[in-house]
């Protein structure tokens, strides 16, 4: 049995199984919806019902409080159309317009660039390269089926003939995946790979003055979107502010301080949480989105994108428009969920 979806206040409708998730068949059909982590764990899916009946999987308080599903809001990740639909959600142009496919990738290189940062770059098939957008994801089948997503490093320009991703792995202790990714995985293994994901791109259409703000591996996708801006000569003015624990953890410093003098409308900002001794630090301390906000009381004419921890992710957004007047449209974010979060509540 199929029903029909219609999201306003575009009007564009299209079809969903009785049991498939909004989003999935949205995401099949090339139809652009927001969404981060496809799991109930982010809430970037979060769209009003306006019309008919569905049934929400599992999903994270924090994604969906009861009040917001009381006063009729949807998570079209993890909700099931019983009858037709209308959903009130922005549409992202350009989000579906890259076809989604399963692919072999091959590990060629893997480098250690922080502690707990490795820079992994995968070969793929090179008689069908992956198109995407700088922002998106990827993510990696395991043996069991479950999945990890990680956002492209690169721009997709920097591909060239031989079809390759730069992936920025963090290892968090325990993990399925990066616990293997950290001790067994080596150059040359085979992995399964599908993509591209993902709504955390550039608006093009607007030419905003823009807050790039990452944290920890979350400056993976806004490096590949520093490096598409480049490309492109998109010059609308940006500042790239980059959080983390110390000195060692900004892996890639010297990168971001040479796009910054190459790129005369993009400055760069390393804000330490808990700089070291030997850090010898004179730079920016504290949390990354309180700088933001300590230098830019009003972000009313602002763009911001934002991604890496769900903490900083969710709290940069609800500061942001409840104390510096961000426009809620305008604030752009990939919150690197892991199972730890999808269990946390
Ligand atoms: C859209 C998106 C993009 C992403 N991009 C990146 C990226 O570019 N770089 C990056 O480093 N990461 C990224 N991530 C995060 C990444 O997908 C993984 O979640 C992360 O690497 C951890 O994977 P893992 O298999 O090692 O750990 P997991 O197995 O997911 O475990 C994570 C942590 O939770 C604990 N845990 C496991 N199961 C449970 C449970 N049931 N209850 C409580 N705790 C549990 C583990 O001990 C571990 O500490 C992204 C996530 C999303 C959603
Ligand atoms: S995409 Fe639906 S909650 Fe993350």
């Amino acid at each position: 049995m199929t029903f029909t979806v219609t999201v306003q206040p575009s009007g564009r409708s299209f079809s969903v199984e009785r049991d498939e998730p909004i989003l999935q068949a949205a995401i099949r059909q090339g139809v652009g919806l927001p969404y981060g982590c496809k799991d109930g764990a982010c809430g970037s899916c979060k769209s009003r019902l306006l019309e008919g009946r569905v049934i929400h999987g599992a999903h994270q308080h924090k994604a969906l409080s009861v009040e917001e599903e009381d006063a009729g809001f949807t998570l079209t990740c993890c909700a099931a159309a019983q009858t037709d639909v209308v959903i009130e959600a922005r549409t992202v142009p350009g989000a579906g317009e890259f076809p989604v496919r399963k692919m072999p990738s091959r590990v060629m290189t893997i480098t250690r660039a922080a502690p707990d940062v490795a820079i992994v770059k995968m070969q793929l098939p090179a008689n069908d390269p992956l198109r995407y957008r700088a922002g998106q994801y990827v993510e990696f089948i395991l043996r069991d089926g479950s999945r990890r997503s990680y956002s492209m490093a690169n721009a997709p320009h920097t591909q060239g003939d031989k079809p390759w991703v730069e992936l920025h792995i963090r290892h968090m202790a325990g993990g399925k995946f990066t616990d293997h990714v950290f001790t067994a995985m080596k150059e040359k293994d085979i992995l399964r790979m599908e993509g591209p994901f993902g709504s955390f791109f550039l608006r093009e259409d607007s030419d905003k003055p823009m807050i790039l703000l990452a944290s920890g591996t979350g400056f993976a996708p806004i490096k590949a979107i520093i490096e598409h801006m480049q490309f492109k000569g998109i010059t609308r003015p940006a500042v790239l502010y980059w959080g983390c624990r110390s000195k060692a953890d900004l892996y890639l410093s010297g990168w971001a301080e040479q796009a910054a003098a190459e790129m005369p409308h993009l400055r760069y900002v390393p804000v330490l949480s808990e700089p070291r001794p030997e850090d010898d630090w004179v730079g920016r301390t504290g949390l990354v989105h309180q700088a933001v906000m300590a230098d830019f009381p009003d972000l009313s004419g602002h763009q911001v994108y934002a991604c890496g921890a769900p903490i900083m992710v969710e709290s940069a957004q609800r500061d942001f428009i409840e104390q510096c007047c961000l426009p809620k449209d305008d604030f752009v974010a990939d919150a690197f969920t892991s199972e730890a979060d999808k269990h946390g509540d």
